[in-house]
């Protein structure tokens, strides 16, 4: 017999508690519980029915299995370890106004100017506003076809219009799927609407790329559980004030997590960055002091970029230290050491340490170079121009070797650099580039005759 029960649901991810509490213990989202009455069925006694799919070997059912059709953006492609895969569902997350509409609109164009037929559903903006970006930007291609749709079975009524290879919708939380109650962008709207574009993706072999909005803090909004139903994960992100934009997969079920997509946002469109370090280091001023360069590795790919930092003597009780692209945490432990360890002190003065060109550094890497850029700023030293630094600062003042540390000399020797400071235990240098091998920053700030020993 049919019982009913209180149970606590997140709006966030979905998962059930017995009793409230201020967070969940699913998804760690806090104040999202929300009470809803369920009726639960007594015991049924299981029971078994013909499989819709035959058990198989395991090595027969890999074969043939999931192949990547390229869209004919490298930046894009290389993220997706070559394409799309037909029948995948793909979420792109990302904040407001980053330009995840424009992305996907280079993205249908590409793939109708492959021959394929694309869908463009959007449920945001006007079809004469997509349009007008659309010619902006030289995304007008044979074969893209545009429509202005929320309601989710609308939705389904073009795609059996248009046949489309490709669907784009943007975006998920603004589709409505009216057999259910709740209001657009609600959790039971959001799974609805995803899960009947994955069963129709499924049933098609369509392609389906989905815009998904991301809270404050970077979370997908609303969805986590949309992050299960879908293949692929993209993120795009990027500084507003900054023309850069990176591009990842945070999932991926046909391929790596670990590339890397840049690109450049200006007045037509995304154009792909294929060569970043040369981005970054284009207006670079050499020879002032402050200025160090990194070869940091995001994903499988160095880039080198340029770290620069500047000391002001102060006589505030309290200094102020800013950070921007570079953790604070990190920034704190690192004058630590360089106080404590190599005697440079800025307990009187004001810090600011800056990543050039809008790249966020999450990477212990860039310790060294951090150290070595605020010494040159108290000491008003500059470094050899032609010289990168790349390595981690333990607590006690050694230098340790960071991942992919050869891939990073590479980068600069291929950049034309020189020479390079790393720890003792650094590969061999790539030819054309000498490595001074240190095995503390006391060692570090020596060699560059920044601090006399
Ligand atoms: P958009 O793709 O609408 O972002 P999202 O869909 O993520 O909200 O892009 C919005 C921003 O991009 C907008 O503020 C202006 C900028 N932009 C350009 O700089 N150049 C362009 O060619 C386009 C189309 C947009
Ligand atoms: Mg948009």
């Amino acid at each position: 017999m049919a019982r009913s029960k209180n149970v606590y649901r997140c709006s966030e991810c979905g998962a059930e508690a017995p009793q409230w509490t201020g967070w969940c213990s699913a998804c760690d989202a806090s104040g999202t519980l929300e009470q809803v009455t369920v009726t639960a069925s007594g015991p049924r006694a299981p029971s078994s029915l013909a499989p819709s799919s035959p058990a198989m070997p395991i090595a027969e059912a890999s074969v043939g299995g999931a192949v990547p059709v390229p869209l004919g953006i490298p930046e894009a492609d290389r993220v997706l370890g070559g394409g799309l895969v037909p029948g995948s569902v793909t979420l792109l997350g990302g904040e407001p106004g980053v330009g995840k509409s424009t992305f996907l609109l280079h993205l249908a164009a590409a793939a109708a100017n492959q021959g394929r037929r694309v869908l463009y559903v959007t449920a945001e903006e006007s079809a004469q506003q997509v349009a007008a970006r659309a010619e902006r930007i030289g995304a007008v291609a044979q074969g893209l076809w545009l429509a202005a749709e929320t309601v989710l079975p609308q939705v389904l009524g073009l795609v059996d219009d248009v046949k489309p290879d490709l669907l784009v919708v943007d975006s998920v939380q603004t589709l409505l799927d009216p057999e259910q109650g709740a209001v657009p962008g609600s959790l039971a709207q959001v799974r609805s609407c995803a899960q009947a574009l994955v069963a129709e993706a499924k049933r098609r072999e369509l392609t389906v790329v989905l815009v998904g909005h991301v809270t404050k803090d970077g979370a997908l909004a609303g969805p986590k559980v949309l992050e299960h139903v879908v293949d692929t994960v993209l993120s795009f992100e990027g500084d507003r004030h900054h023309a850069l934009r990176l591009l990842r997969a945070t999932k991926h079920r046909f391929g790596g997590t670990h590339e890397l997509g840049l690109f450049e946002m200006g007045d037509g469109g995304l154009m792909g960055v294929p060569d970043p370090s040369t981005l970054f280091l284009a207006d670079r001023q050499v020879g002032v002091p402050g200025s160090v360069v990194v070869p940091v590795l995001d994903g499988h790919r160095p880039l080198l970029v340029e770290l620069q930092a500047l000391v002001v003597p102060t006589q505030a009780p309290m200094p102020r230290r800013t950070a921007q692209g570079v953790d604070s945490g990190r920034l704190a432990q690192v004058l630590a050491v360089l106080d404590r360890r190599a005697g440079v002190s800025v307990v009187k003065a004001d810090v600011h340490v800056a990543v050039s060109g809008g790249v966020k550094v999450r990477e212990p890497g860039a310790d060294l170079a951090i150290a070595l850029a605020v010494a040159s700023a108290v000491t008003e030293r500059p470094l050899p121009p032609q010289m990168v630094a790349c390595g981690e600062l333990g607590l006690c003042g050694g230098l340790r070797q960071v991942l992919g540390t050869d891939r990073r000399l590479a980068e600069a020797a291929r950049l034309g650099f020189t020479s390079a400071l790393a720890p003792s235990s650094a590969p061999d240098p790539p030819p054309g580039l000498r490595v001074d091998r240190c095995s503390s920053l006391l060692d570090a700030v020596a060699a560059t005759r920044l601090v006399q020993r």
